[in-house]
């Protein structure tokens, strides 16, 4: 498995599998599942609203994954993953990596063979980007997975000097 680090927005990916930074709901909100949401269209939100009624009643649990189909995006899926809201007082980190190994088992499920990962819980949810970076890194260099690329989505290219320091520490 190969890691990229890039900036850019994932809703423009071209990978088989994009991750949403979702919420337990599954029902949208701001930051990247607002962007994938409204670039997508709305079968995303539908498949959503049927993935709540059918198996999620109380909502997708912290670290967990979810696909649907991805819309008008030009990826195939969107795996929808809840991160953690960062604490300094409990140690969330194995709900964040969580995240990541769960969206890359679900994507290999489903066959794709690439897949782009926004940094998650590093907007709404104020976990330190160079943290949630390590995070990242952490749980995608122990995975045992059939998928070829993984691809780390940095909006900005600070985050991405970010990354690549984390990345070569
Ligand atoms: N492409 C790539 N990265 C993006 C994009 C985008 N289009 N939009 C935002 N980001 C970056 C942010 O800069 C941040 O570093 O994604 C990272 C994650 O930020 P959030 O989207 O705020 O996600 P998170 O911190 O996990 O919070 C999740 O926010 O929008 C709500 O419904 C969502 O309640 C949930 C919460």
């Amino acid at each position: 498995m190969h890691i990229e680090l890039v900036t850019g927005d994932i809703t423009t990916e071209t990978v088989d599998a994009i991750v949403n930074a979702a919420n337990s709901s599954l029902l949208g909100g701001g930051g990247v599942d607002g962007a994938i949401h409204r670039k997508g269209g709305p079968a995303i939100l539908e498949e959503c609203r049927a993935l709540r009624a059918s198996r999620y009643g109380r909502g997708l649990p912290v670290g967990e994954a979810v696909a649907t189909t991805a819309g008008r995006l030009p990826a195939r899926w969107v795996i929808h993953t809840v991160g953690p809201v960062f604490s300094s007082e409990v140690d969330r980190s194995p709900l964040l990596r969580s995240c990541y190994t769960r969206s890359l088992e679900v994507a290999a499920e489903l066959g794709a063979r690439s897949i782009a990962y926004p940094l998650i819980s590093s907007g709404v949810y104020r976990w330190p980007k160079e943290d949630a970076v390590r995070q990242a890194l952490a749980a995608l260099n122990a995975a045992d997975t059939s998928i070829d690329l993984v691809r780390l989505v940095l909006f900005d290219e600070a985050t991405r000097l970010i990354a690549e320091k984390v990345a070569h520490e």
